[in-house]
């Protein structure tokens, strides 16, 4: 299944251009390694309307799968798990749930980890951590529930 996919850095340094945005070309690589199209990709700052825009902006571009990393932690300036929450139709609390539960067998500082997925219009939103290697072991932990979950959220709706 061609998943359309966006990917979007969340990062105040690296929109700044203070450091390079590692984490989009590391989750770009993860998801054409699972055979999806990037069709959007974006980079912002850590500010909600930013975030929300990009989600917005790759909706616009038909994304069914849009992936985010950074902005998922303790730090005040983590404001992506807010930011999504505003704009979605409902979350999905398994997909955070096993993010966490696997990641624990990885660092312990997977407890801090505020990641999480929602659907947003009819696109599915999964918020990974910032590091480049976070985000992209926490896509291989959900990933196996992905492409059911965007065939069902891309349904036409059937009037009953
Ligand atoms: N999960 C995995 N699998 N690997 C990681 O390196 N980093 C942890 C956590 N989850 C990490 C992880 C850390 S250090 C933090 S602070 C939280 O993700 C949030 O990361 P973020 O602030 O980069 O979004």
């Amino acid at each position: 299944m061609q998943i359309h996919t966006g990917i979007i850095t969340i990062s105040d340094r690296a929109s700044k251009g203070l450091y390079d945005d590692l984490g989009g070309p590391a989750l770009r690589k993860a998801a054409e390694g699972y055979g999806w199209k990037i069709v959007a990709e974006a980079l912002v700052p850590d500010e909600k309307r930013d975030i929300q825009r990009a989600i917005r902006e790759h909706i616009a571009k038909g994304c069914a799968l849009i992936l985010t990393t950074g902005g998922t932690g303790v730090a005040l300036r983590d404001v992506t798990p807010e930011a999504v929450r505003e704009i979605a139709v409902r979350e999905l609390p398994g997909f955070g749930e096993v993010m966490r539960i696997e990641s624990m067998k990885i660092t312990k500082n997977a407890i801090l980890s505020r990641n999480l997925a929602a659907v947003v219009d009819q696109a599915l939103v999964i918020c990974l951590p910032g590091k480049p290697i976070g985000a992209v072991e926490c896509l291989g932990f959900v990933v196996g529930a992905i492409p059911h979950c965007v065939e069902v959220l891309q349904e036409v709706p059937t009037s009953c």
